[in-house]
């Protein structure tokens, strides 16, 4: 069955004759009915808003250079003229020296991939290296470093987290080998919204001879801001002797249009290995900076507007209302019993778990969701994560309510966890065996993306092939799983 939404019929053939412009738009906009409400406030992750205004500069920005194409900078001076304004914007807050260098990307993904590439690349130039290259991150860190491992062919070796959910240094030391290609860490990492020691990190890798990446595409465009305002931030850009390249994402706190992040390096030693040039292609000499071969000319345009349009006074204004947000919604949601937020969270990020084995988040997370709240779960510990920013600030208050009404919900019908969401999410995050979770997923995906299409999101993830497949071999797993740990505890 192809995909279809109650308001718009599926459109799966190419209609004879064009359709009239106003019924395409008033599609377009329909098709968005059953989006998550990001205008409302009501999404605190996937969306950063600088306001109405901003949005209608970016707009019109990317409209500008909506067919220009950053490939060939020698036919488009203007967009390289942009990047490289928008790349030495970044250097300067975050206090890069002279030498440093950096690109623009289409996102957090893309920035990492290629920070992991070039760092891969340098070690197996160097002529020294002969293994498998490692790279040494913390659990925390985003899965973009596993993707770039996967896709690159790199070993990646995942450092346990220390009770404040930053990584364990003496653990991460232990870790790196002569087969280390590049050391990672967060500024702050997703899950908790916690700078890793960055100093401390900076100076194994130093010792070491490895270099050193700091993920800031949450922090890099807000931590600056933050420590303006006065509050402590740890040391985690170039001031750290030991760090050799750092992403920070425009489209996340540079509030830019989707598609835009810069990846930068201490000096052109470390980024000449992100670089791509075929020298025999019929097609002509092909040199690319960076992963795709067309990059849209839009999202480097309205990346610029962002940073010229709001300048420092309006990121400084959008980080304090932000923090602002951040304050009530820490000092609400430990006033609520049962409740506690993990760690010492030192960004704009704030994630919250239950205390009380009586009460399940995963329930607390469906009843916020029937509220109209679009929530993100987490998992080990379970959790809630919010992203925040300035739009937080005025519903921050309706949402502690709509929290505390929703503990109340739960602690009134205990059921509520063994159904829906907090059901599925509950057994996935439990499984001990995690291929099996992965097998589940990858069944789903096959079917949103597989010949039928079909996209009844509900179905597939609640009583869907995730469910069946976890009903079918969760309680065996299970089984198996406290076997396993009476013949260990036996031994
Ligand atoms: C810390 C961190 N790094 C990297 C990424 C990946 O960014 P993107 O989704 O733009 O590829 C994210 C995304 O949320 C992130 O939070």
């Amino acid at each position: 069955m192809a995909p279809t939404s109650c308001y718009v019929r599926a459109m799966t053939e190419l209609p004879r004759e064009g359709r009239s412009h106003d019924a395409i738009l008033s599609d377009l906009a329909s098709l968005r009915d059953d989006d998550a409400k990001w205008r409302d406030g009501k999404v605190m992750s996937l969306v950063y808003d600088g306001g109405e205004a901003h949005q209608d500069l970016l707009k019109r920005a990317y409209s500008l250079y909506f067919s220009e194409n950053g490939l060939n900078p020698m036919a488009f001076k203007s967009l390289r003229r942009m990047e490289t304004d928008v790349v030495k914007i970044s250097l300067a807050l975050f206090h890069a020296r002279e030498g440093a260098v950096g690109t623009m990307t289409s996102g957090g993904t893309e920035s990492i991939l290629l920070a992991v590439k070039a760092a891969r690349d340098r070690a197996k130039k160097s002529g020294f290296f002969t293994g498998t290259p490692e790279i040494v991150v913390p659990k925390s860190i985003h899965v973009a470093f596993d993707k770039a491992a996967h896709y690159f062919g790199l070993k990646i070796r995942h450092v346990p987290l220390a009770d404040d959910f930053r990584v364990d240094v003496r653990e991460l030391s232990r870790m790196v080998n002569r087969n280390t290609v590049l050391v990672a860490a967060s500024a702050p990492q997703y899950p908790h919204g916690v700078v890793d020691p960055i100093e401390e990190i900076a100076a194994i890798t130093r010792a070491r001879g490895v270099p050193f990446h700091v993920d800031a595409c949450i922090g890099g465009f807000v931590l600056p801001w933050i420590e303006r305002l006065g509050e402590r931030v740890p040391k985690w850009d170039f001031r750290v002797d030991g760090v050799t390249s750092i992403s920070a994402d425009l489209h996340k706190y540079g509030y830019a249009a989707k598609g835009a992040s810069v990846v930068v390096y201490r000096d052109m030693t470390y980024m000449k290995h992100q670089f791509f040039v075929a020298t025999d292609w019929p097609g002509g000499i092909y040199a690319s900076p960076s992963m795709p071969g067309t990059r849209p000319g839009g999202a480097i345009a309205a990346a610029w507007a962002a940073l010229q349009g709001l300048g420092e006074a309006g990121y400084l204004d959008l980080t304090k209302k932000t923090l602002s947000a951040k304050k009530k919604l820490i000092e609400g949601i430990d006033a609520i019993p049962g409740l506690s937020v993990l760690g010492a969270p030192n960004s704009t990020i704030v994630s919250y778990a239950s205390i009380d084995p009586t009460l399940d988040i995963y329930a607390v997370a469906d009843v916020l969701e029937d509220r109209g709240w679009h929530v993100d779960r987490q998992q080990r510990p379970n959790c809630i994560h919010c992203t925040l920013m300035a739009k937080h600030d005025g519903v921050i208050e309706r949402y502690l309510e709509d929290v505390r009404g929703a503990v109340a919900e739960v602690r009134s019908d205990p059921t509520r966890k063994s159904r829906g969401n907090a059901a599925m999410y509950g057994m996935m995050a439990k499984v001990p065996f995690r291929g099996m979770v992965r097998k589940g997923v990858e069944k789903v995906m096959e079917s949103m993306y597989g010949p039928d299409g079909t996209l009844d999101l509900a179905a597939a993830s609640k009583e869907g092939p995730v469910m069946e497949k976890l009903k079918e071999y969760a309680p065996a797993a299970f089984d198996l799983w406290d076997a396993v740990k009476a013949r260990i505890a036996r031994r």
